[in-house]
C-alpha cells in the first residue's frame, strides 16, 4: 500500500521541476519510482543524507534548497494523519528538514497506507528535536504540560541534535500544541505538522485533496 501511494504521486510531479523530496520507508518506493523521470525533472531537494544518498545512487542531481527556491511539489510519508491533512512526522528523525521543505513547497502531497489514518493525533509519540544541552529542560516543560518525553537514546540528527519522543498526548489543538511547543527554549522543530497540514494525501494509491 506504501508502495501504491508513492507511485500514485508521480502524477503531481510537473515537467522540467525541482521535486522536494521526503524522508522513511514510503519515500523510499517514491524515489525508486522517480528514477524514470530523471531526465524530465531538474532535480529534488531532499530532507534527509539518506533520501541523498537513494536519490544520487538513481541519478537525480540533488540541490541546494536555498538555490532551488519555492518548490512546486513536496512528497512525503507521516506516521499519523487526521481528517484534517494535519500530522504528526519525525519517526525516522528528519523532521526539521522535512518541515522546512513543506514551508517552501506549494504543494505538500504526503503518502501513506491506511494504518496511519487517525481520528485524533498523539497515539504515535510525538517527536520533539531538541539542542542537546536543553534535553532536560525540554523535557521537564514537556512533562509539566502533561506529556511524557522519552529521549530516543543514541539517534543524532542530520543537524546534530537529539530527539524527544513525547508519549501520552490526546492533541485535540493541534496548531495550538504546535505553537506552543515551539516557545520552549531548546526546542528545534515540533513534529506536529498543522500550522502547515498537507495539501492533499493519498491513503493506500487513493487521493484525497
Ligand atoms: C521521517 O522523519 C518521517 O517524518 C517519515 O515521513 C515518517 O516517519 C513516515 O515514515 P514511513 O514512510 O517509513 O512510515
Amino acid at each position: 500500500m506504501k508502495k501504491r501511494s508513492a507511485e500514485r504521486a508521480l502524477q503531481f510531479v510537473e515537467e522540467g521541476s525541482v521535486v522536494g523530496v521526503g524522508t522513511g520507508s514510503t519515500v523510499k518506493y517514491f524515489i525508486e519510482s522517480l528514477a524514470g523521470w530523471r531526465d524530465r525533472i531538474e532535480g529534488a531537494v531532499s530532507s534527509s543524507d539518506q533520501s541523498t544518498a537513494l536519490l544520487k545512487k538513481i541519478g537525480i542531481p540533488v540541490l541546494d534548497l536555498n538555490a532551488a527556491g519555492q518548490l512546486p511539489l513536496y512528497v512525503d510519508g507521516a506516521d499519523e494523519c487526521d481528517g484534517h491533512r494535519r500530522l504528526i512526522k519525525g519517526g525516522g528523525a528528519a523532521l526539521t528538514r522535512e518541515k522546512i521543505i513543506a514551508a517552501c513547497s506549494q504543494r505538500f502531497v504526503c503518502i501513506i497506507d491506511a494504518a496511519k489514518q487517525v481520528n485524533v493525533l498523539g497515539k504515535f509519540p510525538l517527536p520533539v528535536e531538541v539542542i542537546p544541552m536543553a534535553r532536560s529542560h525540554v523535557a521537564r516543560q514537556i512533562a509539566a504540560r502533561g506529556g511524557q518525553p522519552v529521549w530516543r537514546d543514541g539517534v543524532v540528527t542530520d543537524n546534530g541534535n537529539w530527539i524527544l519522543d513525547v508519549h501520552n498526548l490526546e492533541i485535540v489543538d493541534p496548531v495550538g500544541l504546535e505553537r506552543d511547543l515551539n516557545q520552549i527554549v531548546g526546542v528545534v522543530t515540533v513534529g506536529l505538522f498543522a500550522a502547515r497540514p498537507a495539501d492533499a494525501v493519498i491513503v493506500d494509491g487513493e487521493v484525497r485533496a
